[in-house]
């Protein structure tokens, strides 16, 4: 069927109309006029891939990557920077807009286009090391990768030299401190590795960072260099680990840490609870401008690396519990001023009926998913979104990040 596409939706797909169906179709633009065939029908909807583009839209450009339309790491290489932004406006402002009566105007902070992401998970199968497919668990080889630091490609030049790796590895994480110079190298393999000081100095020896390389095996894990990053986030020194949650995007960190302060600093000394905190990227920073901070998350591994770090800074406002974010906000009983959220893409439908009762004077929700972002604010008694930010964290992907500041 021939169709013309008229917008990006959520999934990255783009949207057009045929044959009384709606029709998703994987890496199109708006405006592209394609003929497509259907590989999947439903009763009022239709998945197709593009046989051949007829009119190609005005918005594309010609994606710099060899990978672009296989590779499941860019979903929008071919679509120029503005149109992407203003497409994630535009969803985020609809997903919105379905559950709720009223959205301010949305604020976005761009991204450098490349070279922003540092932390990300590879694969290794049949001697690659890559990502996995679109839609899809094959895995595509991975030479270079325009979205990854420079430092995390010439690491991955490295483990290329090593066959055992390409044998053995399962899996590969890297995560970077965001100036660039601390590097983390995680690789699981299936068989032991003996190499691991070849591997480490073979790495080091081409980049110009402190390095940190673990091998586990058979749940044994052996680690050379340096065991985590440490990194200055609005003056407060954050450490993270091999494998812990840390804001992917390197530019993009303190400007959102930086919101979620302003954001609570506008209420004088105010009691904050922040439930989701990882290892602390808001918490600490905000520990400046609130008279307390009780700090939730249930992962031990991110709650060490945060009590590690409230001593480094010898910060004394901060209380961290490791705890269900859920089982903890039901027994909360105290008067709170600001509550943060910051939950996985599932959500936190869980504690907002919590919200309701404890009812914060103001809500700061930050959100990976804006489907779940309307569902949960929509659960709430009432309220206000007074300001209403864009991050754009994965630029070339459909992945939104919001940061809502509602009050009631
Ligand atoms: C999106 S991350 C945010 C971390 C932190 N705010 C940051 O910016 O670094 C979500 C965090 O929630 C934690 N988490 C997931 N489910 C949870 C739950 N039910 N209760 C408490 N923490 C949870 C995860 O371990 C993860 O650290």
């Amino acid at each position: 069927m021939r169709l013309k596409i008229e917008k990006l939706v959520y999934n990255g797909y783009g949207l057009g109309k045929a044959e009384g169906l709606v029709v998703f179709v994987p890496f199109t633009a708006p405006e592209d006029v394609v003929e497509v065939e259907v590989v999947e029908r439903k009763r009022d909807y239709a998945v197709g891939v593009v046989k051949e583009i007829v009119e190609p839209s005005p918005y594309r450009v010609s994606p710099p990557c060899e990978n672009f339309g296989r590779c499941g790491g860019c979903q929008w290489l071919h679509i120029a920077y503005e149109k992407q932004i203003e497409a994630k406006k535009e969803i985020l402002a609809w997903e919105l807009k379905k559950k709720l009566k009223e959205i301010p105007e949305i604020r976005v902070v761009s991204s450098p286009e490349t070279h922003y992401r540092r932390r990300a998970l590879f694969k290794v199968e049949n001697r690659f090391i890559g990502f996995y497919q679109f839609k899809s668990k094959r895995v595509i080889p991975v030479g270079q990768c325009l979205q990854i630091t420079e430092n995390m490609n010439t690491a991955l030049l490295s483990l290329y030299s090593f066959p055992s790796i390409l044998k053995n590895a399962t899996e590969i994480w890297m995560g970077e401190e965001r100036k660039g110079e601390q590097l983390l190298v995680f690789i699981r393999s299936s068989r032991k590795l003996k190499e691991i000081h070849d591997i480490f100095r073979d790495i080091k020896d081409r980049i110009d960072a402190r390095l940190g390389l673990r091998i586990a095996y058979k749940g044994k894990a052996s680690t050379l260099g340096i065991a985590q990053i440490e990194e200055e986030i609005m003056g407060k020194r954050l450490i993270y680990g091999f494998e812990s949650f840390f804001q992917a995007n390197r530019y993009l960190t303190e400007p959102l840490a930086k919101t979620v302060v302003s954001a609570v600093s506008e209420i004088d000394s105010p009691e904050v609870l922040e439930l989701f905190c990882g290892a602390g990227t808001f918490t600490l920073p905000l520990s400046e401008v609130a008279k307390h901070v009780w700090a939730v998350e249930r992962n031990p591994y991110a709650v060490r690396l945060l009590k590690e770090a409230i001593s480094l800074n010898a910060v004394e406002n901060v209380s961290s519990v490791r705890e269900d974010a859920e089982s903890f906000i039901k027994g909360w009983e105290r008067k709170i001023d600001v509550l943060i959220l910051d939950p996985p893409r599932t959500g936190a439908k869980e504690v907002m009926k919590e919200v309701n009762r404890i009812k914060p004077k103001k809500l700061i929700y930050i959100s990976c998913n804006p489907t779940t972002l309307a569902r949960d604010l929509a659960l709430l008694d009432g309220c206000k979104i007074e300001r209403l930010h864009l991050f754009d964290m994965f630029p070339h992907t459909f992945h939104i990040e919001a940061v809502a500041e509602v009050t009631f």
